[in-house]
């Protein structure tokens, strides 16, 4: 099981932050620390891919020069939320080698070189952060590292994709179309730009992949995680589900087994009324545990969107002022 650290009482008093990306997530960041003033943090410079685009952000902030970051001595935390996995585990490698914290949000990247980044933060001594890469607003990667670490956390059953959930609630409760309700949830900048990493099941196996390394302190691969996506499901599959009282969702599950092992899938289901995650509509996420001695507990948020994700990054730029960081 992972845990926290807290670096011997040494203290950031201010963060200077070079910021990669400023898309839906980078933009809601720079907006909530405009309207953050209990955090000494800013924003030096902000890289981005597509110069000349009219952003509402003084153009001085911005450069398309990854280096201005990542070799400026006075910035002592990299944020980056591209959200393309080779490039950004380049630069999150890059920052932690030259001294510096890393945050992220990219899932797929985390997913797949978890390990790598892992053994980066104990060579560099420096924290790599990722609150943001599974369930958005919902804090349940440090209360998975740090609330359970004495408790036997028996399962986990989860809605971590904002998208699909968005679109089946469309399509089963409002009965708009698979491709309208997509169409609406790439508008308010839920979707990846690639909406089929969302629709087949990839993002989500991706971040059950982030969210079982902090629950069990297993580094799972999402190669290794039997998954499907909402690819398959048609509206006539919610009226056979509605009569019986069902909802139809994409559910991520874990269970650890008795030997130590722990099954993960990730899979659509019909899902009774009465279950908590019947309750989570929309964009929203939920995740359901069990443990021992808490027992059952369900946690719920917005899992998608500029400002919902924007304050897992916040959260996670709050910790670094005290060099949080997870150990494994
Ligand atoms: N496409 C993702 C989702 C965005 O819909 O959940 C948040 O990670």
């Amino acid at each position: 099981m992972g845990k926290a650290i807290n670096n011997n009482g040494k203290y950031h008093k201010k963060l200077t932050i070079g910021l990669f990306g400023f898309g839906v997530v980078g933009e809601g960041l720079y907006k909530a620390l405009q309207q953050t003033s209990s955090l000494n943090a800013t924003i030096k410079k902000v890289c981005i891919k597509h110069p000349g685009k009219k952003r509402n952000a003084p153009e001085e902030l911005f450069t398309t020069d990854k280096d201005e970051l990542l070799n400026d001595e006075e910035i002592n935390v990299i944020v980056e939320v591209i959200n393309e996995s080779e490039p950004a585990f380049e630069i999150v490698s890059t920052a932690l080698l030259n001294g510096k914290h890393a945050v992220s949000a990219s899932k797929k990247m985390i997913a797949e070189h978890l390990p790598k980044l892992l053994e980066l933060q104990k060579q560099t001594g420096k924290s790599f952060l990722c609150e943001a890469a599974a369930c958005a607003s919902i804090p349940v990667i440090r209360n998975l590292e740090e609330y359970y670490d004495n408790d036997l956390l028996h399962s986990l059953k989860a809605i971590v994709n904002g998208s699909t959930n968005f679109i089946l609630t469309k399509m089963f409760e409002e009965s708009l179309s698979f491709k309208d309700a997509l169409l609406l949830a790439q508008q308010l900048g839920f979707a990846e730009s690639d909406p089929t990493l969302d629709v087949d099941g990839w993002d989500a196996v991706n971040k059950w992949a982030i969210l079982l390394t902090h629950a069990y302190g297993i580094v799972e691969h999402p190669d290794n995680i039997v998954f499907s996506g909402i690819q398959n499901i048609q509206s006539g599959d919610a009226l056979v589900a509605k009569e019986k009282h069902y909802d139809i969702k994409l559910v991520a599950q874990a269970k650890k087994l008795l030997n130590g092992k722990v099954a993960a899938f990730v899979l659509p289901q019909f899902v009774k009324a009465d279950d908590h995650l019947s309750f989570v509509k929309n964009e929203y996420n939920g995740v359901v545990l069990e443990s021992s001695f808490a027992d059952k507990q369900f946690f719920y948020g917005k899992g998608a969107g500029s400002f919902p994700t924007a304050s897992a990054v916040l959260s996670d730029i709050s910790a670094l002022r005290y060099n949080y960081r997870y150990e494994y």
